[in-house]
């Protein structure tokens, strides 16, 4: 039987890259304060740009043909720091071959477009965007080869204490189109979302808001893979949709010092190809940092 050629992509989430080591006073204001300390207190020190330049380095290694990135590039989204994650992300690749989605802690509080996201837009746009920079439409679509990356924004400034997400009924009715319109095109669909997609999969005050429904549009139209992040914790569920099992996957942080192995710095590395049955074939392996050999190993491998 011939196969079609495979496809390596790799998924990381919630580096926050950037350092708030010379914020002044003044731009503290409501909800970054809070977010500001926490970062003083503890994230600097949880968040190592030592361990997610292990991890970057041992994924040049692997030479995937695209890298996905599910969000919180930054800690508190300030102007600067989405200057040092733009940084940071040309060091991991081109916009071609680098998928970037919005994380909650890029919107901590309202900001203007050219300020923040205007300094990503090559790595968030959809293929067909045009090169102005006017705020990104979502669901996003990029398609490489056999696969289609379809990627939403569950981002926006939630309350004080609160680290919720939301789609909203327009990004979700066009979720549903793509999804249907890649599946016509008989493509691989990868979906990617900032919070788990599904109730249930994290505490209140981190929740997606309108899960439900993103669970009800998943069972339905079906999709190869669903990648997200935001828990800092490496997880594999499976859901049940009208087109067979589809896994939702997590990974930790990618710059995370923990000692806990679910919740160690982490990224997954999927290669995907399609048999002439026209069946897809997708397999995953972990690959970890292991600060007792101070390198990046293979965890798992399913
Ligand atoms: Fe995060
Ligand atoms: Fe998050």
């Amino acid at each position: 039987m011939i196969q079609q050629q495979t496809f390596c992509f790799t998924h990381l989430t919630d580096p926050h890259v950037s350092s708030l080591v010379n914020v002044e006073l003044s731009q503290l204001l409501n909800k970054r304060l809070l977010g500001y300390l926490s970062w003083r207190t503890k994230r600097r020190f949880y968040h190592l740009p030592s361990i997610l330049n292990k991890l970057v380095d041992d994924m040049k290694t692997i030479k995937p043909d695209h890298v996905v990135i599910s969000g919180d590039l930054t800690h508190i989204g300030l102007p600067d720091e989405f200057d040092q994650a733009a940084n940071w992300l040309s060091t991991v690749g081109t916009p071609e071959n680098v998928t970037v989605i919005p994380g909650n802690h890029e919107t901590y509080v309202g900001s203007g477009w050219q300020s923040s996201f205007a300094k990503w837009q090559a790595y968030l746009a959809s293929d067909d965007s045009s090169a102005t920079c006017s705020p990104v439409e979502y669901p996003t679509l990029r398609i490489r080869q056999q696969i289609a990356f379809i990627g939403l924004n569950s981002a926006y400034p939630s309350a004080p204490f609160l680290a919720t997400g939301k789609l909203g009924n327009q990004q979700l009715d066009g979720l549903q189109q793509s999804l249907e319109q890649t599946r016509q095109q008989n493509l691989f669909r990868v979906v990617i979302v900032h919070h788990p997609p599904i109730p249930g999969m994290t505490i209140w005050r981190k929740r997606l808001i309108d899960a439900k429904r993103l669970q009800q549009i998943l069972q339905q139209s079906g999709a190869g893979l669903v990648l997200y992040g935001h828990t800092h914790k490496t997880d594999y569920r499976e859901l049940d949709t009208a087109s067979g099992i589809l896994p939702l996957v997590s990974v930790s942080s990618a710059s995370s010092s923990s000692g806990i192995n679910i919740r160690r710095a982490s990224y997954t590395v999927y290669r995907v190809h399609q048999l002439e049955s026209g069946k897809w074939r997708l397999s995953k392996a972990l690959r970890q940092y292991d600060p007792e050999q101070n390198k990046v190993v293979e965890k798992h491998h399913w």
